[in-house]
């Protein structure tokens, strides 16, 4: 992607742009983001899918603007509500992981690093439907897929939420500015800012997510992971006491001890190389409902490979650093021209017959792999 291009999307500003002056600083509207755009999925297949057990569905019904109430899914079609009562709304998230259309959409935002992106949702509302004022930990583009919504905004500080609700709803919501969004407007909200999107009439919202994770999640993540590779790290030193003195309380631990195992700790955690690993492998990290369709090996996918390229599945996570290539929660060890491919299969999502063939025997045998257990899939040509 060239991150200098103004683009539509952003309103004529380049991406480059649009991080410096709003990313996680200040809202952005834009009018005809995806000019004539029209939903990915039709009504009856957002429902096919919030009756799927593994989709993430939620709904939330509000009752003559009053009491709200929220249910997780999955919802058969016959608990949904009827599409002639007014607001309610059910939310799919990660719909990028069911449709590869709508993972291409989420694609175009990919001037951001695939660590923060999270999912592309989607809301289907009856009129009047919504989820209620509040804000979100995470920055948001809502994209307009079908019908209106009026989305009411506000900076305010006062997140205090109302108490006893099955949701966030916030206590005080004061908006300062107020936007109806047709199908192809898009809003970008940075984390924390107060918003309420009501429909008119029938309408569906996309919202592509970010993940921010927050400081002792990391640091849980990459303990547990140092935890699995501590016996390496600091090896298997027996802890030895030839001056211990003899003791009236036996109780109390000694002071010894406590350093010995301080000292094992502060090894642990002097490796930068097993930090970098553990937070490759926590990012990349399948959602806990997917799962991917292996196939049966055969000569003629490894020819296919070969002759036609292939590109990574959606549901595939794949990222590099400095020092290490990771896919789907995996840590692998490439060096020079298999690196450099595995790194443009990991920025493209997919790699030419051309470059499959520049591989090594052993990188094209790890492709190969991938492939069987579907985490890539062979193009056709
Ligand atoms: C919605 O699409 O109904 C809600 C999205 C949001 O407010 O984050
Ligand atoms: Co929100």
């Amino acid at each position: 992607m060239d991150i200098t291009q103004a683009l539509p999307l952003l309103g004529g500003l380049s991406p480059q742009q649009f991080m410096k002056r709003h990313w996680q600083k200040k809202p952005l509207l834009v009018r005809q983001a995806i000019p004539n755009f029209k939903p990915l999925l039709a009504r009856s297949e957002l429902f096919e899918l919030a009756a799927n057990e593994d989709a993430q569905a939620r709904l939330v019904v509000q009752e003559s603007g009053a009491a709200w109430h929220f249910k997780h899914g999955p919802f058969p079609r016959r608990t949904l509500p009827p599409l002639k009562q007014p607001g309610w709304t059910v939310l799919l998230q990660g719909v990028d992981l069911h449709h590869d259309a709508v993972h291409a959409l989420m694609n175009r935002f990919r001037f951001v690093p695939d660590a923060r992106l999270d999912d592309l949702m989607i809301s289907y509302a009856t009129d009047q439907g919504g989820v209620g004022p509040h804000y979100d930990s995470y920055d948001v583009f809502l994209l307009q897929a079908q019908g209106h919504r009026r989305w009411r905004i506000g900076r305010q500080k006062d997140l205090s939420l109302q108490p006893d609700m099955p949701l966030k709803i916030l206590a005080n919501f004061q908006p300062e500015a107020q936007y109806v969004l047709a199908p192809g407007d898009m809003l970008y909200l940075p984390p924390r800012y107060a918003h309420d999107g009501i429909a008119e009439g029938e309408c569906m919202t996309y919202s592509i997510g970010f993940r921010i994770p927050n400081r002792a999640e990391l640091a849980r993540e990459l303990l547990q992971r140092l935890a699995e590779e501590a016996e390496d790290a600091v090896g298997v030193r027996l802890y030895r006491d030839p001056d211990q003195a003899a003791v009236e309380q036996p109780a109390e631990i000694p002071a010894s001890m406590l350093a010995f195992a301080q000292d094992a700790l502060q090894e642990a955690l002097k490796d930068s190389q097993a930090f970098a690993r553990g937070l490759g492998q926590y990012l990349t990290e399948p959602k806990p409902q997917v799962w991917f369709d292996s196939v049966e090996p055969s000569k003629q996918l490894a020819s296919q490979l070969l002759n036609c390229g292939c590109r990574l599945d959606r549901r595939t996570r794949m990222m590099f650093d400095a020092q290490h290539l990771f896919i789907n929660g995996e840590c692998l060890q490439a060096s020079g021209r298999d690196a450099a491919l595995m790194r443009a299969l990991a920025n493209a999502r997919e790699l030419s017959a051309r470059e499959v063939s520049q591989l090594s025997g052993q990188a094209l045998a790890q492709l190969l792999s991938w492939v069987e257990a579907g985490w890539a899939l062979v193009q056709t040509c």
